[in-house]
């Protein structure tokens, strides 16, 4: 009997453009966005922890134009990359859902097993 796969393939890393962030769409169920820095990829559910809305109303765009916060387009929340923290708006405090990743030979993975999630350093 084979094993049940425990990641399930999200994107290449390089179609996350560096410094930028993109939407990950697993169905209409489970949307989740991705935001690349030099040494690290940071995922996270498409949910805004004060309200529930999406982040974005532009296609990938959940980045403030500083490129430095992740911002809620509903009423202004931004959000640290690396925590998913507020650090302004409506939600001081509250916190985006991460979502567990791994990353091999370039590619991205949700895994589906959270324990077995790793951060590595990217490939440059
Ligand atoms: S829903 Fe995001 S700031 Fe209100």
């Amino acid at each position: 009997m084979a094993a049940e796969p425990r990641h399930r393939f999200l994107c290449q890393v390089a179609d996350i453009p560096l410094g930028g962030a993109r939407a990950l769409a697993l169905g209409p169920e489970l949307k989740l966005f991705a935001v690349r820095t030099a040494d690290s990829v940071h995922v996270y559910h498409n949910r805004c922890p004060h309200a529930g809305f999406e982040l974005n109303w532009l296609p990938d765009r959940f980045l403030d134009h500083s490129g430095r916060y992740i911002h809620c387009q509903a009423h202004g929340a931004l959000f640290e990359i690396d925590s998913g923290i507020c650090l302004a708006g409506p939600c001081p405090g509250a916190r985006l859902e991460r979502v567990a990743v791994l990353e091999r030979g370039g590619k991205l993975y949700l895994a589906l097993d959270a324990g077995a999630a790793r951060r590595e350093p990217l490939s440059p």
